[in-house]
């Protein structure tokens, strides 16, 4: 992760300073990447992680959030409590309490602010499994069109003339739905670990995509004009061109602090963080973490120390000196894994680092997990034609070569 939480929330405090109306939304994956192993180190975990993001979510003034199908996995119940502890509602209009027949969340929010009303729908996608055979039966996901279907004309006829979907679902789902449901302006999007820079565009919605692990925020500034909405789109990269926010630096200290000590007394667990899954799931919903080059340098100093010779290691400060430090097209080459895959907060993934060459280090070297063979395919990721145009793999593998 390039940012997460403090940089997120002095991004958020600046806007605030620039301009009274702001909504705040999240959709969903916070606690986990991958579905997590059901064990009490895990609800340990998920408890503190829980706590961390309600803190910081509240400190940055959150409106709403649908919460994603690893958040329920978990188990709903846990999330039923996390909701407890925020200040904001969380929104989900097809997950549904079997006894009842009635959703367990608020199935939509509405905000008046000043010259505009927003109406907010939470849907979550069916495809996903709900968490442990327990929970299966106690709660269950109706069709989220024939929920959307019910309660757009409810926020029409309430005059809502902005009408987003926090929608916790595939890309192919969000556009089925922009097509089912006339009238739904924005739908911001949860679980697609990878951005897109331009909305997509489905019927008369507006589909947007921000990305994983607080690498980048979704900014949608619009207005009414003549009865027109106008809207601009645009995707932050939160680099660290925002100064991380001292509150929420704090908290996310705190976090780790106690995590490493939960780690250090916890005898189930090893140099692995990562808790077991069954291999099906985590072929569909999980790629290795990144973990960054400060751990490398724990055990391979002479590589460390000839890396930082080399211009990669500066890839990063070369995009500041341009201004474009938070410019997403170019991170994707100045920076490592960026968009790639998801990782626990609090690393800082700026430059071409060791990671960007022999891939993701998460698992290394425990269980005997070797990190990819360099191959020339690799340098040409970044090293393409237009970027580099005088690219020859064995004069370039000379100059990056660790020296011995
Ligand atoms: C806890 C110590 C430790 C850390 C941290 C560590 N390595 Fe290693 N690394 C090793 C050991 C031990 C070997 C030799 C493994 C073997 O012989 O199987 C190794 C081998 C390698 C190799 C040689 C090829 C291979 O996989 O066998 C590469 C490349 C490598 N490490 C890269 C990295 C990178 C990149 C990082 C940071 C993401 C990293 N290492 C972090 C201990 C570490
Ligand atoms: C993640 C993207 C990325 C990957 C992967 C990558 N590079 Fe680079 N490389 C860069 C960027 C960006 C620069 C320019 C850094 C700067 O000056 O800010 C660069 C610069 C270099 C330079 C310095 C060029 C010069 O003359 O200053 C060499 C040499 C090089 N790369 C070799 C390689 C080789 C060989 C590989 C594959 C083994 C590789 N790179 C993989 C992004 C990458
Ligand atoms: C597809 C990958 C890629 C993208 C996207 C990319 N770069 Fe680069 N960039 C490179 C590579 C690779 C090099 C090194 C080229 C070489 O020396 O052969 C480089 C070199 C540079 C250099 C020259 C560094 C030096 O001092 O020699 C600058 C400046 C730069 N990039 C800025 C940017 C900016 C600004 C953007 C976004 C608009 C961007 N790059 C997007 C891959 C990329
Ligand atoms: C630009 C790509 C690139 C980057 C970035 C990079 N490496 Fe390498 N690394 C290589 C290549 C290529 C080799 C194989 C070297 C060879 O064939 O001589 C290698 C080999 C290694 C080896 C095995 C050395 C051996 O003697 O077997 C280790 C360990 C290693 N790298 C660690 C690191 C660490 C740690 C970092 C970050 C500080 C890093 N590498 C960054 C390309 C890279």
């Amino acid at each position: 992760m390039l940012g997460g939480l403090p940089r997120r929330a002095s991004f958020i405090e600046q806007l605030r300073r620039e301009r009274k109306n702001v909504l705040l939304v999240d959709t969903g994956d916070m606690l986990f990447s991958r579905p997590p192993a059901q064990g009490p180190y895990t609800k340990k975990m998920a408890d503190l992680k829980t706590d961390l993001y309600m803190k910081t979510y509240n400190l940055m003034g959150y409106d709403a959030i649908t919460p994603g199908e690893l958040d329920l996995f978990f188990r709903v119940d846990n999330v039923l409590q996390m909701s407890k502890q925020a200040f904001f509602p969380f929104l989900a209009a097809n997950l549904i309490d079997t006894k009842s027949g009635k959703p367990v969340f608020k199935p939509y929010l509405i905000k008046e602010m000043p010259g505009i009303k927003v109406g907010l729908l939470g849907l979550i996608s069916r495809r996903y499994p709900l968490g442990p055979p327990e929970e299966k039966e106690k709660y269950s996901l109706a069709d989220p069109i024939e929920r959307a279907q019910k309660i757009v004309p409810q926020l029409k006829k309430k005059k809502c003339q902005v009408i987003a979907v926090l929608g916790h679902m595939e890309d192919d789902e969000k556009e089925l739905l922009a097509k089912a449901v006339p009238g739904i302006h924005f739908i911001l999007s949860g679980h697609n670990p990878n951005y897109y820079l331009q909305p997509m565009q489905a019927n008369n919605s507006q589909i947007f995509v921000a990305g994983a692990r607080g690498e980048n925020l979704g900014k949608v500034d619009f207005l009414i004009e003549k009865k027109k909405l106008h809207s601009h789109y645009q995707l932050v990269a939160l680099t660290s061109k925002y100064a991380d926010h001292p509150q929420a630096q704090e908290m996310l200290n705190q976090y780790k602090t106690t995590l490493q000590e939960l780690l250090r007394t916890s005898p189930q667990v090893g140099f692995r963080i990562r808790p077991k899954v069954a291999p099906r799931e985590t072929a569909v919903l999980s790629a290795p973490s990144f973990v960054g080059e400060r751990v490398c340098l724990d055990c391979h100093q002479q590589e460390y120390q000839s890396w930082l010779t080399t211009s990669h290691a500066s890839a990063y400060q070369t995009l500041a000196q341009q201004g474009k430090s938070s410019d997403p097209t170019c991170l994707a080459c100045h920076s490592t894994g960026y968009g790639e895959s998801r990782n626990p907060p609090g690393i800082s993934l700026e430059n071409v680092q060791c990671e960007a060459c022999h891939g993701a280090g998460e698992g290394h070297p425990e269980p005997r997990k070797s990190l990819l063979r360099i191959s020339e395919n690799q340098c040409l990721k970044c090293h393409n034609p237009s970027n580099s145009p005088k690219f020859n793999y064995a004069d370039y593998l000379q100059k990056i070569r660790h020296q011995k």
